[in-house]
């Protein structure tokens, strides 16, 4: 790609042969007149993902929706996938229908506000295939409990499964990673954009734990810094998508992602080559009031260049 005249042309070979040759707009359409621009290098990110091939993944609630499409996809490009959740069965179906692909998808029942499973879970992955390359933190539940009357029980299983559990699992795969030496792994929180947005008067407690996650990255991020390691973090923030987590009547009157598409983006973010680091990166559905926003930092000779 390159910088001409305000505008960038998708010259290098790009993972959407669509916009190859293309010039992209500096500005989004919905008024964003700065955009982080990214000077990748010629490589396919696409291709690049070859170099997970034989690597191991953990995905946490890996038995529907994004986290089970994430895991499919993995499992086709060749990565030995533990997935994790409370429905195991589920799993388990889903890697018998994965039988051909290059990758295998292994199943470990596993409650992550549990702290001793998941402990359990990580000595598995331990014991049976060396050690965790890439996390991808998934699992979580919403519920629309009302702050000013509502469950406790609810409130806290939210903080139990989304912040503390996520921080729980975090924690064993970054020591996996540092117990074998391995430098270029990878932690993707799952977020949402109601991570970034002041909640509304309907799901407040959600929005704070995704709100937690949003800083939970930032503060893996300048710990992992300060550690040496190039071990790399990414938030990824869907809008609203198509799975069992969103009312019915939500997903029937308002533009929608599917599971698949995430999966895909995860895809993206592992494939860009090790010295990227996709911090931050916002999904919606094409219609939906929000352009995708992409937050880039190096880490270390990226060129980041700010359009105008
Ligand atoms: N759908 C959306 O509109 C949307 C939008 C933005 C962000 N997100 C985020 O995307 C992620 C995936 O959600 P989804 O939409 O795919 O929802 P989903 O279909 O309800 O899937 C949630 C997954 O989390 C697992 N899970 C829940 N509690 C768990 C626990 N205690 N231990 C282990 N696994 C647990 C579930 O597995 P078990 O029940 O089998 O344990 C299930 O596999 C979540 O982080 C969610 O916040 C979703």
């Amino acid at each position: 790609m390159a910088l001409e005249n305000g505008e960038w042309t998708g010259s290098s070979s790009c993972r959407f042969p669509f916009w190859n040759n293309r010039r992209y707009p500096t500005s989004g359409p919905d008024g964003f007149d700065k955009m982080y621009l990214v000077h990748f290098s010629s490589e396919d990110p696409q291709s690049s993902m070859e170099r997970w091939a034989g690597r191991v993944a953990v995905v946490t609630g890996a038995s529907s929706g994004i986290g089970a499409a994430i895991a499919a996809e993995l499992t086709k490009k060749g990565l030995k996938v533990v997935g994790l959740a409370r429905r195991v069965e589920r799993v388990q179906e889903l890697s018998k229908s994965l039988q051909s692909a290059t990758g295998k998808l292994y199943a470990v029942k596993c409650d992550v506000s549990n702290e001793p499973e998941v402990l359990a879970a990580f000595k598995w992955v331990k014991d049976n295939l060396r050690g965790v390359d890439v996390l991808i933190n998934n699992a979580a539940v919403a519920y629309d409990t009302s702050l000013t009357g509502g469950s406790t029980e609810e409130l806290k299983k939210m903080l139990d499964v989304n912040v503390l559990g996520l921080s729980v699992c975090t924690k064993q795969a970054f020591q996996s990673m540092k117990e074998r030496g391995v430098d270029d792994g990878h932690i993707i929180h799952i977020n949402s954009i109601w991570g970034h947005v002041p909640p509304g008067e309907i799901y407040a407690m959600y929005c704070a734990t995704k709100h937690a996650v949003t800083a939970l990255t930032e503060g893996l991020r300048r710990e992992i810094i300060k550690l040496k390691s190039k071990i790399r973090v990414t938030s990824l923030s869907p809008g609203l998508v198509k799975t069992e987590m969103p009312p019915k009547e939500m997903l029937e009157s308002r533009p929608a992602l599917d599971a698949e598409d995430i999966a895909d983006s995860v895809l993206y973010v592992l494939g860009t080559p090790p010295h990227v680091q996709v911090g931050r990166t916002f999904y919606t559905q094409t219609t939906a009031s929000h352009v995708i926003w992409h937050w880039v930092r190096p880490t270390a000779d990226l060129e980041v260049v700010e359009g105008v």
